[in-house]
């Protein structure tokens, strides 16, 4: 079992199932300037460098194929958008069934470019997914957690002992109940061990939060204030993830650490 589930009540009450899951679209976030793993990302896209044998987008799309989302709009931009079109064409060849591309025009955070996707995902509701991130297990419980959720939002954490490496992420802070109370982005003191990581889930209220965000100190709309929205209105539940993940963008040292782990154990494994 990849995730142990739990939600902000300890456990899903029968009031928080949905009797209707409906369609889940996949959005995958591909865009920003990869400055952190220049010189390399003066070439290409970030999400375009090799991680052992595949580029790094395609073990975004296998995670949400493999999750058993068909219907993806990829959000990209700069000057190498073009080469995802060359590398994904319809998505057909990935098991995709209708593949959307979105161009964000300059790198105004992950919540700017979850919002080109608005029309696509229409009234349905969407999983995110950061395309620097890897995972070694499917995501396929989280995914089935979410259609079952009746409403709000789904974050999903992954243990980190180092706190350095926390001070780089998203960090969960608990109440005394294994709640969420409140999301912190790049901690300097960080408040758990519990990072989040790159995967979101959305209802249909996440249109109406994007317009409400303010730009943060860096310049971005920050997803972490989407999902701290969420969190205020008592509206998230988590998994926590078994076995591996990893943000390859995070630096060179992060990048060539899990191209050497998918290299020796895989990615996406269904057990
Ligand atoms: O990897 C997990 C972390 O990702 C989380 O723990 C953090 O809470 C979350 O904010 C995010 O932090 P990063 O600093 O790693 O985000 P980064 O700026 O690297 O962006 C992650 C991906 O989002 C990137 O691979 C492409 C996409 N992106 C980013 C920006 C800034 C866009 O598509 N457009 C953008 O404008």
């Amino acid at each position: 079992m990849l995730a142990r589930r739990r939600d902000l009540a300890g456990g899903i009450g029968s009031h928080l199932l949905n009797d209707n899951p409906g369609t889940m679209k996949g959005v995958i976030l591909a865009g920003g300037t990869g400055s952190r793993l220049h010189p390399l990302t003066r070439i290409t896209n970030k999400h375009l460098l090799p991680l052992y044998d595949r580029p790094m987008i395609n073990y975004g799309i296998e995670a949400l194929v493999g999750a058993g989302v068909g219907e993806i709009m990829l959000v990209t931009g700069g000057t190498h958008a073009g080469e995802f079109l060359r590398l994904l064409g319809n998505g057909h060849e990935f098991g995709i069934d209708r593949l959307f591309y979105a161009y964000q025009e300059k790198a105004g955070g992950i919540a700017e470019a979850l919002g080109l996707a608005e029309k696509f995902v229409a009234g349905d509701r969407c999983v995110v997914l950061l395309a620097d991130n890897v995972f070694e297990r499917s995501l396929r419980p989280c995914v089935e957690a979410f259609r079952k959720q009746k409403s709000g939002a789904r974050v999903v954490l992954s243990r980190e002992s180092d706190r350095a490496h926390l001070c780089n992420l998203g960090v969960a802070e608990f109440d005394g109940n294994h709640r969420i109370a409140r999301i912190i982005e790049k901690p300097e003191q960080p408040p758990s061990d519990f990072a989040v990581t790159g995967v979101y889930f959305y209802d249909e209220s996440v249109w109406r939060v994007l317009p409400e965000l303010k730009v943060s100190g860096r310049g971005e709309l920050e997803i972490t204030d989407v999902n701290n929205w969420y969190l205020d209105h008592s509206q998230m539940e988590y998994d926590v993830l078994d076995g591996f993940w990893g943000d390859a963008g995070e630096s060179i040292p992060a990048y060539h650490a899990v191209g050497d782990f998918v290299r020796a154990h895989g990615a996406n494994k269904e057990s």
